[in-house]
């Protein structure tokens, strides 16, 4: 395909206002479309900060900073990216809504536009086959915080072509990241080993063998890790965590996958990670203070 000169991406939250930032800041116009205005607000102000963050600490020029600024746009109206040359869906984790925004999109996108979901577990295969266009579809996973984690995961789906899969592996590296490639099964590679690591971890607190901090300095003093699993399980989110865990256990079928009764019970309780101020840890003295 031609060389990418707009991208569209959905999906205001964590990870699609990370994506829209990355892009921006690699010099590539972008369009970050959310259905909701005040998540797009948010979404404005985070990146903004975000960049001037990196200003302030001498690791983006002020020119590079308003130029990444001055590509990004925001909208609610989807028919704003039947000009993108390239989009990346980062919405809320459930099957049916993806297929469905897949079928939407596959009727205002270019015809030559490579549509990516940036799922982290759900079937390329299946949300392609809702498009008339599989050959262009294609999973584009980043880790979070996307302008930091130097992983990209693209995940062929059963039709991906081969044109799509080297397009989308050059519009990672000129994002700057390193790419691995999966097969479209269960959980990929990443989350496949990730998530039964923070399931284990909430069975060990879950069955009293230590505290939740001996957990997480064990494996980030133990095994190098930056951040404990229960740690990274409230960065994350809990409720992503459960989604993911329920996705491998249904396709790989093995109790081993089985989610433990104590995650299931804290994303039951709304305990969802740190961006509700609590979930394994309390962050609302540290949320209330970064406030005032
Ligand atoms: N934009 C740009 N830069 C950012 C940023 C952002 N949104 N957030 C953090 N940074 C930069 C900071 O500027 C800082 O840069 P510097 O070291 O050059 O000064 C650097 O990242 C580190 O940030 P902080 O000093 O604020 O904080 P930490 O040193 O504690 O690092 C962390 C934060 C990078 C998140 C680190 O703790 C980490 O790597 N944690 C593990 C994250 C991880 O495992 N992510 C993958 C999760 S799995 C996944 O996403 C898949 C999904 O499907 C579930």
């Amino acid at each position: 395909m031609a060389d990418v000169k707009m991208i569209g991406v959905i999906g205001g939250g964590q990870m699609g206002s990370g994506i829209a930032q990355l892009t921006a800041m690699h010099g590539i116009d972008v369009c970050l479309l959310d259905v909701n205005p005040q998540v797009l607000s948010t979404a404005s102000s985070s990146i903004s900060s975000s960049i001037n963050r990196l200003v302030s600490k001498s690791q983006l020029s002020q020119s590079t900073a308003s130029d990444a600024l001055k590509r990004l746009r925001f909208t609610t109206n989807l028919n704003d990216l039947s000009v993108a040359d390239f989009i990346i869906e980062a919405i809320v984790e459930s099957e049916e809504v993806k297929k469905s925004l897949f079928v939407q999109l596959d009727k205002i996108a270019k015809s030559s536009a490579i549509l990516a979901s940036n799922t982290s577990s759900i079937s390329i295969t299946r949300l392609a086959s809702s498009t008339t266009r599989p050959q262009q579809v294609i999973g584009m996973h980043f880790m979070n915080p996307p302008p930091v984690m130097k992983l990209i995961e693209i995940v062929r789906g059963a039709d991906t072509s081969d044109a799509t899969f080297a397009a989308t592996k050059a519009l990672s590296q000129r994002l700057g990241k390193t790419v691995i490639t999966s097969q479209d099964y269960s959980g990929f590679i990443v989350n496949r080993i990730l998530m039964p690591m923070i399931n284990e971890a909430f069975y060990t607190l879950y069955t009293n063998v230590a505290t939740k901090e001996d957990i997480d300095t064990g494996m980030k003093l133990g095994t190098n890790h930056p951040m404990g699993p229960l740690e990274l399980a409230d960065f994350i989110g809990l409720d992503v965590c459960l989604s993911i865990m329920k996705v491998l256990h249904a396709g790989l079928g093995d109790n081993k996958y089985s989610p433990c009764p104590l995650l299931v019970q804290y994303v039951d309780a709304g305990r969802l990670g740190r961006k509700r101020g609590i979930g394994v840890y309390d962050y609302s003295k540290e949320q209330k203070s970064s406030k005032s």
